[in-house]
């Protein structure tokens, strides 16, 4: 399935360069960048596949698992659901844009320290989801905390090592900005 997928979008991005495509620029974890599209690849294959930023991950291509979570000018949005034209002139966060000068980011070392993950397919999604409830608030409540990170399935850990990394991290990040 993943190699079908793969042969589809050489396909697309082989067709988006011929027939002319959409041009688009717009700043991925602080970068800019400007890249020929078609209209219809979604967001989450543009960044994989175009722009080769591997830890935003499909799970269902159906807006159910939250996998392809993102942050989309601060906001959490499955990748999968956007469209990679819709981003035009908007700011994105990836996982890959969390981690500073070799150092993670205060939620990837909470979830270290707090055995937050197992496999760890959820976790760039869910991080991402983190991220935008705690930079508004950094002392969310157990049921803030299950209420933002409830688009994101996660088959391994039952949640609640989530739960507590993601409470942890708003402890971290009541001294800084990120
Ligand atoms: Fe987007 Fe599952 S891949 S929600
Ligand atoms: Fe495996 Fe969440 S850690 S799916």
């Amino acid at each position: 399935m993943a190699k079908a997928r793969r042969t589809a979008r050489a396909k697309t991005m082989g067709m988006a360069r011929e027939n002319g495509g959409h041009s688009i620029t717009l700043t991925v974890n602080g970068q800019s960048y400007t890249r020929v599209t078609e209209p219809r690849v979604l967001l989450v294959d543009f960044l994989r596949d175009d722009l080769r930023l591997t830890g935003t991950h499909v799970g269902c291509d159906t807006s159910h698992c939250g996998a392809c979570t993102v942050l989309l000018d601060g906001r959490a949005v499955k990748s999968c659901t956007v469209l990679a034209v819709q981003a035009e002139g908007r700011a994105v966060t990836t996982i890959e844009g969390l981690a500073q000068h070799g150092r993670l980011h205060p939620i990837q070392e909470a979830f270290k320290e707090h055995h937050g993950l197992q496999c760890g397919f959820c976790t760039p999604g869910v991080v991402l989801a983190a991220l935008e409830l705690l930079r508004a608030d950094h002392a969310p409540t157990e049921e803030r905390i299950r209420t933002a990170i409830s688009g994101n399935i996660c088959r391994c850990t039952g949640y609640q090592n989530i739960v507590d990394s993601v409470a942890a991290a708003g402890e971290r990040m009541k001294s800084g900005k990120w």
